[in-house]
């Protein structure tokens, strides 16, 4: 008997190589190509090609009502790696919420940096303002912890009087010890003044509290500062309706809020104004939503048309009653 032929070994693995590897966007029988792209809360993204071949660019774009922070274009390397790092979509979450700060000096109240406002000129006392001190800071308490990636800080305009140095920001739940909350980022220089600058944390930072401290001694003087997180609805997702249109927006744990602070009206007329966009007075209050309201009513107390303002609370009929119940009958 004739024996069997066999091949050696190492020339079928020569043979299969050759075979299989023989264009530049293959590797062993496998087509490069990189996997889809993350997409984050709050973005879209469109391919230029479907097939996610090397070459291939993925836009990145925020929804509505959200900011955009880095560069909104990804490539496909040709070894199958999407190059460039996804942007950041993300809304303000520090506008009017309760701030602090270590000193406050010449009218430069710590409200002064949150306040939308983002005039550099101090004049008119715009901006916020501590003594001189060894590590001057401000806070902002977010009133329930945020997972933050970007700050902007607005410094103060002219004259050289008030430069920030060696700036900390830093993100946590601890209200006290500020040193005790994670560092976000640090500007070891001096920042320029009347400048809108943005600081990108490390890695996303989760808390209640943001801190700004200069490193040195120093008087601290901000002019606005804006926190962004994704975790957040534009108050453009709010429904609107005629009869609200002069009401302030407010959003706050994904939940919409309307302020009517310009019009004193009566209970049954708030109540069927806010019925008319398929809400209600607020009711049910948990401590959460009851310090975003004294944090938001006490920014509204100048122009407050009343002492009062309509809860979901009702009395029960009757002249003698006594109880009372929420709008929802709880
Ligand atoms: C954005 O990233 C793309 C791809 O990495 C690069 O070609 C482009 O120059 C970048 N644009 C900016 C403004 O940095
Ligand atoms: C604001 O900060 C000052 C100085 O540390 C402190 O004494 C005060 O209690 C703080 N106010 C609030 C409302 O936390
Ligand atoms: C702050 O509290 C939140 C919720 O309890 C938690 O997820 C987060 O990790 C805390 N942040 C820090 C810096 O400890
Ligand atoms: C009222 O709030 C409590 C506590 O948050 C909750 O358990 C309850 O379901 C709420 N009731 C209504 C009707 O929303």
């Amino acid at each position: 008997m004739l024996p069997q032929y066999r091949p050696p070994t190492h020339l079928i693995g020569a043979i299969v190589t050759v075979l299989l590897c023989s264009t530049a966007t293959r590797i062993c029988g496998q087509e490069i190509k990189c996997y889809h792209p993350a997409v984050p809360p709050n973005t879209r993204v469109t391919l230029s090609t479907p097939g996610l071949t090397p070459g291939t660019t993925a836009v990145y774009q925020c929804d509505e009502g959200y900011e955009t922070f880095g560069n909104t274009t990804l490539v496909c390397s040709p070894t199958g790696q999407w190059q460039g790092e996804i942007p950041f979509c993300g809304i303000n979450v520090a506008y009017r919420k309760p701030a602090n700060q270590s000193t406050t000096a010449k009218g430069g109240n710590a409200i002064h940096a949150n306040d939308g406002d983002k005039t550099t000129n101090h004049n008119e006392k715009m901006c916020t303002e501590t003594y001189k001190e060894a590590s001057p800071w401000w806070q902002v308490d977010l009133l329930r912890p945020y997972p933050v990636k970007v700050i902007r800080v607005t410094t103060r305009g002219c004259c050289g009087q008030q430069p920030l140095q060696d700036l900390e920001i830093r993100i946590g739940n601890n209200s006290h010890q500020l040193q005790k909350n994670p560092l976000c980022a640090w500007f070891p220089g001096t920042l320029e003044e009347g400048v809108t600058k943005t600081f990108t944390c490390a890695r996303t930072l989760i808390g209640q509290y943001v801190f700004v401290q200069l490193g040195v001694e120093g008087t601290l003087s901000l002019c606005e500062v804006e926190v962004f997180s994704s975790d957040e609805l534009p108050v453009h997702h709010c429904q609107s309706s005629k009869n609200l249109e002069n009401a302030a927006l407010a959003t706050f744990a994904k939940k919409c809020y309307f302020f009517e602070v310009n019009k004193g009206s009566t209970f049954k007329t708030a109540r069927s104004t806010c019925q008319s966009i398929n809400s209600d007075l607020i009711h049910n209050l948990t401590t959460l939503d009851m310090s975003f309201l004294r944090a938001q009513l006490d920014r509204w107390k100048p122009k407050l048309k009343t002492q009062l303002v309509w809860l979901g609370a009702n009395k029960d009929p009757g002249v003698i009653a006594r109880t009372w119940k929420w709008v929802n009958g709880e």
